[in-house]
């Protein structure tokens, strides 16, 4: 079912693990200034950094002191990929520096030299909501045409400094947040007032659609110079698929979901694999009253800068209609109405393995290239029992449904390439800053007060994967 070579993994993010906020020469990331949440309360973006405020990536779960040991774990799973990302205020502490801080680039010398090590490819994001703050507070983020050149000087230089370590890049994680107001500040570093909730900001979208025209233009940048320092680069896009279904068969609802498709997963990803802006998405600037200023140059740049296979992630599905009054349910970035068919998880995502070998056969039939699934897993409570041991069944009764689902579209012909499960370890939460929310494969003793040993334990589901790769995906009981 699965080919020879297919890269099994496992992911991380560098603002939800290293912690070392600010040692190395380290500076803030628009991370660093997320609060604390949960599900019923969000998390927050502060101008300072409060001192009666708890900021989870401040230490995270200190993958800067532990990478090591993690990779280690991860070896003896037997991942063949490893994705992660480089912290960018690591590399250029406030984003616009002339010189890049050696001491960052060491540690991840440090870090990819460790996978190599066990034979492991890195898959690395350049830039996975972890904009330098220097670079929103100073120049308002990506609504400045400036701050291109900056990501391009960050790119080239770990292009260039990892050429022999790294083969397979992502430019910007889940990229498509950009067209909805939740990721005015994480994809696009836009911040429009003091203090705000990322999941609730003040909201300009004509600035967060000509941002978004910015981070095409930086992406693109990114792709050139990788194929121009190391031809064998792979470097693809990353989009959070929001796979969405009409949930009657009256047209209205249909209609409605090939419009909320067009925009929220197709528009990124058709810029980034052809090259250019989908007649739709001028349809939809014309609906809304935006211009997006093109420069003269800049169809050619995104031209030049066409991906070479599809990342995503995948881990709900919603549904949705233009009628109201129908129950709701929560999601990765998009909450939706609630499919009857479906369960959800203890965050209220409804769990669709289905779902992953529709979307497979629905990117590869628009595209045609190979394609990546960068982040799968379920957020849920872990209980470690009275033996030390954490018997996450409910995990590998997930995965694994969704591995047998990859493994039907393989057998409809769809061309993938790997799978990296979210999360490698337990990690912060993205959405909601909390650690009770946990993915990993390995537990990792901390709680959302802060308190814990850091001590890293392989769950059940460890065990379970291990079992997965060795026999390339024939053993999934
Ligand atoms: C994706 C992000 O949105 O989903 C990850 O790329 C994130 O960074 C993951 O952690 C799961 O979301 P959450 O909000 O449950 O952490």
């Amino acid at each position: 079912m699965f080919p020879n070579g297919f890269l099994w993994g496992a992911a991380v993010a560098a603002n939800q693990c290293e912690g070392a906020w600010n040692i190395g020469g380290k500076k803030e990331s628009i991370c660093d200034h997320l609060t604390a949440g949960s599900l019923h309360k969000n998390r927050r973006f502060t101008s300072e950094i409060l001192a009666d405020e708890k900021y989870p990536s401040h230490e995270a779960v200190d993958f800067y002191h532990h990478y090591q040991q993690d990779i280690a774990l991860l070896a003896e799973m037997g991942c063949k990929v490893f994705r992660l990302s480089i912290a960018w205020s690591r590399i250029f502490p406030n984003g616009d520096d002339e010189t890049p801080s050696e001491e960052g680039l060491r540690f991840y010398d440090n870090v990819f030299d460790e996978c190599r090590r066990y034979h492991m490819e890195p898959l690395v994001t350049l830039s996975h909501f972890e904009i330098p703050h220097n670079l929103v507070k100073r120049y308002g983020g990506f609504a400045n045409r400036e701050v291109i050149t900056f990501f391009e000087r960050y790119a080239k230089t770990v292009l260039e400094r990892y050429k022999d370590k790294v083969k397979y890049w992502l430019t910007f994680n889940e990229i498509n947040f950009g067209t909805m107001p939740m990721g005015n500040l994480e994809v696009l570093g836009i911040i429009n007032q003091e203090e705000e909730e990322i999941a609730n900001p003040l909201d300009d979208m004509q600035l967060r659609f000509q941002a978004l025209h910015h981070v095409f233009l930086a992406s693109a940048r990114a792709v050139k110079a990788a194929h121009e320092i190391n031809p064998d680069f792979k470097v693809g896009c990353m989009i959070a698929h929001i796979t969405m279904y009409p949930l009657t068969c009256r047209p209205e609802d249909l209609l409605l979901q090939q419009e909320l498709d067009q925009i929220i997963n197709n528009f990124c990803a058709d810029v980034q694999v052809r090259g250019a802006y989908p007649y739709f998405a001028f349809n939809y600037f014309q609906k809304h009253d935006l211009q997006i200023l093109f420069e003269r140059e800049d169809q050619q740049i995104l031209k030049e800068g066409c991906v070479d296979f599809y990342s995503f992630s995948y881990y709900m599905s919603n549904c949705v209609t233009t009628e109201e009054g129908h129950e709701t349910t929560m999601g990765n970035l998009l909450g939706g109405v609630k499919n009857p068919y479906l369960k959800a998880s203890e965050w209220g995502w409804q769990v669709d393995p289905k779902g992953i070998r529709y979307t497979l056969n629905k990117i590869y039939d628009r595209y045609g290239i190979p394609m990546f699934v960068v982040e799968n897993g379920l957020g849920a409570v872990d209980e470690i029992d009275g033996s030390g041991e954490i018997q996450d069944d409910y995990r590998i009764a997930y995965l694994k449904e969704h591995i047998l689902e990859m493994g039907r579209a393989l057998e409809d012909q769809v061309d993938l390439m790997g799978y990296t499960v979210w999360s490698a370890m337990d990690l912060v939460s993205s959405g909601t800053g909390e650690m009770k929310k946990r993915y990993g494969l390995i537990h990792v003793d901390k709680d959302d007060t802060g308190n814990g040993t850091l001590k890293r334990t392989r769950k059940k589901s460890f065990y379970w994967y291990r079992k997965v790769i060795e026999t390339n995906g024939e053993d999934l009981e």
